[in-house]
């Protein structure tokens, strides 16, 4: 019985800690202006996302959006994302 509980509470905060890529996807209309519809960039000016560890980009994005790391253009862009919508547009990018 404990084992399944164990099994259980892991489980869950897995679910509850993995990026939903099509979300991510449904959520990355905006992003693909500068960095590209598949993640890659067209110009030097942008980052690729393609293939980025997830990790290192719920990392970034929240620190543009909290403010630890500062560029015009994409505070404004990551502002209004909840930590659910970076996690699924990492999980996304990521998968590329
Ligand atoms: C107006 C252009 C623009 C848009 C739109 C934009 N970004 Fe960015 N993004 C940038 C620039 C410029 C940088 C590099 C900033 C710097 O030099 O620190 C960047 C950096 C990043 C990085 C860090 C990459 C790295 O290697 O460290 C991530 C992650 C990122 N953007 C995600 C997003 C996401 C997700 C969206 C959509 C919600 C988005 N961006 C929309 C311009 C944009």
């Amino acid at each position: 019985m404990r084992v399944l509980i164990l099994f259980l509470t892991l489980l869950t905060a897995t679910v509850a800690h993995a990026g939903d890529p099509a979300a991510g996807k449904a959520k990355s209309m905006t992003c693909a202006a500068c960095h590209g519809q598949a993640g890659i960039s067209a110009t030097d000016m942008w980052p690729n996302l393609a293939g980025q560890k997830e990790g290192y980009l719920i990392k970034q994005i929240k620190m543009f959006r909290d403010g630890g790391r500062t560029d015009p253009s994409m505070a404004a862009m990551v502002a209004p994302l909840s930590d659910k919508d970076i996690e699924n547009l990492a999980a996304y990018y990521a998968g590329l």
